[in-house]
């Protein structure tokens, strides 16, 4: 599908890069010829992610990080550029999530998911688009989204507002810093299999049944096909595609039509 050295020479950085989706978009991005940073918060997933990528003949580097806290980010944004020479791609993969019904959700809970997701995104964004902009040799920015950013999310309160602030935040930046040659834009996925979200979000079968039900190609997306669609917006086959936003939820979240299907499953 694509070119063995689609990305040769690009350094990219995924933020949650050691497990579920980040990792497969690590390893997607590592073997069209990138050189990849992993970026979170917990050892054990660093290790486990990094020694996967480098199994996979990956040129990589992990670097411990909470999103939330900017100077962290800073100090990753140089370390990345003073280990590999370059930086040329940001995901915003890194979130957090639970299920609460937004009137029990503690202020906590809410700074909690508003933290990691809207504001590390910002703090990576903003980082990643000053060395851009400073370097004029452009770049890609592209942020994990949900595909409950076009309907909200019942339960989920803090995340789909959160989410919902990342894609505005995508349009805005693909305006501002089209001129500098970077491209932003955001992947809204639907269910996808991935234990991390499995145990926050969904972890009894009968969760899983109800959900698959919901998709009309009925079924659950892999991290794979989130990492194809994200490797095709960060190459030149997508060089003037910016503050778009990418639906791959398998129809999910047009199936709310007020009928639903009419043969009743
Ligand atoms: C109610 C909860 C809670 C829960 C935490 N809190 N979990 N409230 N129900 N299940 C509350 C805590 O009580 C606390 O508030 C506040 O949130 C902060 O909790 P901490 O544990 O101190 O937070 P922290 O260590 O920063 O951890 C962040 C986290 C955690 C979001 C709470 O779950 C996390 O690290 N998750 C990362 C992985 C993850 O969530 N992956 C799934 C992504 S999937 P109080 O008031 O008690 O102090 C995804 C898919 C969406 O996003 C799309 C599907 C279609
Ligand atoms: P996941 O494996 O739990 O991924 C979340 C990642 O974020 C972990 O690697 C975690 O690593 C990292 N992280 C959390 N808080 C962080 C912080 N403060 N600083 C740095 N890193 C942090 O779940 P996933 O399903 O693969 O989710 C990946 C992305 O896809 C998320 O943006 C999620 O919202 C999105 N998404 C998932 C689905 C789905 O169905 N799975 C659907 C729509 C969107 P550490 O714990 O090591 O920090």
């Amino acid at each position: 599908m694509f070119a063995a050295e689609l990305l040769k020479d690009q350094v990219a950085v995924i933020t949650g890069g050691g497990t579920g989706i980040g990792l497969a978009i690590a390893r997607r991005l590592g073997t069209l010829g990138a050189r990849i940073v992993i970026a979170s918060r917990q050892s054990e997933n660093l290790e486990h992610g990094w020694h996967s990528l480098r199994e996979s003949g990956i040129d990589a580097l992990a670097v411990q990080l909470d999103v939330r806290k900017p100077e962290q980010v800073d100090e990753m944004v140089l370390r990345t550029v003073k280990h590999f020479g370059s930086l040329d791609i940001l995901v915003n993969n890194a979130a957090g999530n639970f299920i609460s019904r937004a009137e029990e959700l503690s202020p906590n809970g809410w700074d909690a998911v508003i933290g990691i997701v809207l504001n590390g995104s910002f703090y990576c964004s903003r980082a990643v688009g000053q060395y851009m902009i400073a370097r004029k040799r452009g770049g890609s920015i592209v942020s994990i989204l949900a595909n409950y950013v076009w309907t909200g999310s019942a339960g989920t309160v803090h995340s789909a507002a959160a989410k919902a602030g990342v894609m505005s935040m995508t349009q805005t930046l693909a305006v501002e810093w089209a001129s500098h040659g970077i491209r932003v834009n955001a992947i809204a996925p639907g269910p996808i299999e991935s234990p991390g979200a499995a145990k926050q979000l969904w972890d009894t079968d009968e969760a899983v049944e109800r959900i698959t039900n919901m998709v009309p190609l009925r079924r659950w997306g892999k991290p794979e096909e989130v990492a194809d669609t994200l490797a095709f917006l960060v190459s030149a086959h997508a060089g003037f595609i910016t503050g778009e936003i990418l639906t791959i939820d398998g129809g999910a979240w047009l199936g709310r039509g007020t009928f639903g299907f009419l043969d009743g499953k």
